[in-house]
């Protein structure tokens, strides 16, 4: 059977097509298209309008790569939440409609569950300690008793937005990546000494602000220096990364778990990668990231994480399949992780 995920929580539209045939998960196909503000970050109804103008070309596209048919799905799957409301409102109302039109069971999924399937599926993980990083969120997780449960999260700023902040704060970005590589990278490399900046973790939670202001201090008192500034973005980079090390070490060891998982649109960042599989090896544990094409919102985690929910009988009536802008992880209950 077929199933198909859309996402539009915010600045991608993405549409992804699963196959379930004799105990096998096949991905089919994946389409996103991302909205990229030509400055400044994201406006959420510019996002809209974006995502309602390129959803029929990746709607088609989708499903020729699929290689199906609309009426061959067995089940319409979408991301209702958390997200922007202009733009989670386009994914949900193209699923009503098709749900209703070609009467097809509708599935709710939760975008932040998705990132963690999807990275799950790819690693063929089973009870991984997981350190969600995107542009969005920021949290370390385990999953225990039919949940997620959050053991630790940022507490103002999440990571991607922080380090897209910081790197067009100081003029670098948009475009925040540049074949793939964040400016942070970028700019890291000009560096060379290191330079203490606020280190915040409080318990298992994070905080980010007071660094952000206090590396934009730098910056600006070293303007036009470009080493220093080097030096400036090396160190913001090596403290916010040994920041969430910290805590995601803590949760491992706590936690007793034999598995690191990073998904979510920062686990496409190699030192971060390095970083986390380094401290995972002295543990004896098995790291696992997502590649880039799973690791930043896209259709295909909708469909995956689609298919499970519809396998363990939970759909949505297309009038009652409700958008959720703060849809929290751990508020929901997942019949797969009941026996942890
Ligand atoms: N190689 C990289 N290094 C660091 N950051 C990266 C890299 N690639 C992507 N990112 C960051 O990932 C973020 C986007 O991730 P994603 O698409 O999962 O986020 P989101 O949908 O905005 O957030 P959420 O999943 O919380 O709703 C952006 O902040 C982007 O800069
Ligand atoms: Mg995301």
């Amino acid at each position: 059977m077929y199933v198909l995920g859309i996402e539009s929580t915010s600045h991608t539209f993405g549409i992804g097509v699963v196959e379930y045939c004799e105990n096998n998960i096949r991905i089919l196909a994946n389409v996103n298209d991302q909205y990229v503000p030509l400055k400044g970050g994201i406006h959420p109804r510019e996002a809209a309008i974006h995502h309602t103008r390129v959803a029929p070309e990746v709607l088609l596209k989708a499903l020729s790569r699929a290689g199906i048919s609309l009426e061959e799905l067995e089940a319409i799957a979408v991301a209702l939440g958390p997200g922007l409301g202009p733009c989670l409102r386009v994914g949900a109302s193209l699923a009503r409609f098709l749900a209703s039109y070609y009467d097809k069971p509708l599935v709710p999924v939760n975008h932040a569950v998705a990132h963690i399937e999807i990275g799950k599926y790819i690693n063929r993980f089973e009870d991984p300690v997981i350190l969600y990083v995107s542009g969005g969120n920021t949290l370390v997780a385990i999953q225990r008793k039919g949940k997620y449960r959050v053991l630790g999260e940022t507490l103002d700023l999440p990571l991607g937005n922080l380090l897209d902040t910081f790197v067009r704060e100081i003029g670098l970005a948009p475009p925040y990546l540049v074949n793939g590589k964040h400016q942070i990278d970028v700019c890291a490399e000009w560096g060379r000494d290191f330079i203490t900046l606020p280190y915040t973790v409080k318990g298992s939670d994070l905080s980010f602000s007071g660094l952000l202001t206090a590396a934009l201090e730098l910056v600006e008192k070293y303007r036009g220096d470009k080493e220093r500034l080097g030096d400036i973005c090396l160190s913001f980079r090596e403290t916010v990364f040994n920041m969430l090390v910290e805590v995601t070490e803590r949760a491992l060891v706590l936690a007793n778990k034999r598995e690191v998982l990073l998904v979510g649109g920062v686990a496409s960042n190699k030192i971060l990668q390095e970083k986390l599989s380094a401290m995972t090896k002295l543990h004896n544990a098995r790291f696992g990231s997502t590649p880039s094409e799973y690791a930043g919102d896209n259709g295909a985690m909708i469909a995956y994480t689609g298919l499970l929910l519809y396998m363990h009988g939970i759909t949505v009536e297309p009038d009652k399949a409700f958008i959720k802008q703060r849809w929290r992880l751990d508020e929901v209950e997942l019949p797969w992780l009941m026996n942890y």
